[in-house]
């Protein structure tokens, strides 16, 4: 049975929030036409990978959240482009340091869509620190943003799902957590980053067990994809470089796996690295100070 995408009683069922059952589950056909009534979360998607992650998600049909904190400009761009390819997207502001405002994003997410089905972890913190000027002030806003938001987030859309549960026995949901092939591959710059980012990867392992059978918890975790302001385009070349692959990952192989990771209904409490191998090299210090 061939299941077109877009045929109109495939469209109306999953309007309702319904997954199409007159194509077999596991087909990409199914996949496709599963996604077009679901939600995802992305956090920090008005710009750099948060963005691409968005718009590769709503090109495979799902109706985008995009969370911003300050690049309101961005949030607004990143929704229009969303729509132009799912229909569906909206923006949402909140300060990850602030833990109401955490707790009360996904509520309102979904109210805006009615459903949330997926979360992907990508707003971040990464301010310099070392041994030397480590702090609890920059671990704390560290922790905060990379490490509390991700888990409160999680925690509510687990609570989400159990609610859906009651009246769907099909309900299910995925986090996908921004990890960062240092932590496989550490050096001592940005000390309190890394220590939130190693958080969030033992609380990923922690939540797969907590959250299951209704939510799975994937790890993604990349190598040197978009530059900083510490470094020239030269330098961010010659760094991409620097791989056994002989480049580094880009937005679209990071957006490819964490679109993997919402759709293999197998893959909880591990990670994946994409990264072109970064993780089994050595380097002394962080990219930036390279
Ligand atoms: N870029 C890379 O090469 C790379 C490499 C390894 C891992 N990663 C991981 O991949 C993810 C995305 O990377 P990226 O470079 O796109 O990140 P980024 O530019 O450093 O930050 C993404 C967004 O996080 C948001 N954010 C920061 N503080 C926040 C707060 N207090 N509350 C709410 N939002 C806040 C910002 O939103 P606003 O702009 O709206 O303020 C920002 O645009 C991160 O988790 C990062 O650790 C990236």
């Amino acid at each position: 049975m061939s299941c077109p995408p877009d045929s109109p009683a495939a469209v109306s069922a999953i309007g309702a929030g319904q997954v199409d059952t007159s194509c077999p589950p596991d087909s990409p056909a199914a996949s496709t036409l599963a996604a077009k009534g679901r939600t995802v979360l992305v956090t920090g998607a008005a710009r750099r990978l948060g963005r691409s992650m968005a718009l590769a998600l709503a090109a495979a049909g799902w109706q985008v959240a995009v969370h911003y904190r300050s690049s309101a400009q961005e949030a607004t761009e990143t929704v229009a482009e969303c729509e132009g390819l799912s229909g569906a997207s909206a923006s949402f502001r909140a300060d990850f340091q602030d833990e109401a405002a955490v707790r009360a994003l996904v509520p309102r997410v979904v109210r805006h869509f009615g459903r949330l089905d997926a979360l992907v972890n990508s707003a971040s913190v990464f301010e310099h620190d070392s041994a030397a000027s480590f702090g609890f002030a920059a671990l704390e806003k560290h922790l905060r943003s990379n490490t509390g938001a991700p888990v409160l987030l999680a925690q509510a859309l687990h609570q989400h799902i159990l609610a859906r549960a009651a009246a769907d026995e099909q309900a299910q949901g995925v986090v996908v957590n921004l990890l960062d092939q240092k932590l496989w591959n550490t050096n001592p710059d940005f000390i309190s980053y890394t220590l939130s980012k190693a958080a969030l990867e033992a609380a990923g392992n922690m939540l797969a067990l907590a959250l299951a059978p209704r939510v799975r918890v994937v790890g993604v975790a990349p190598g040197l994809t978009l530059t900083s302001a510490l470094l020239s385009a030269q330098k961010f070349a010659q760094l991409h470089r620097l791989s056994p692959l002989g480049r580094s990952s880009t937005p679209d192989d990071v957006a490819a796996a964490v679109l993997f990771a919402l759709e293999n209904r197998s893959i909880t409490g591990t990670t994946l690295l994409v990264d072109g191998g970064q993780h089994l090299m050595r380097f002394e210090r962080d990219f930036s100070m390279m």
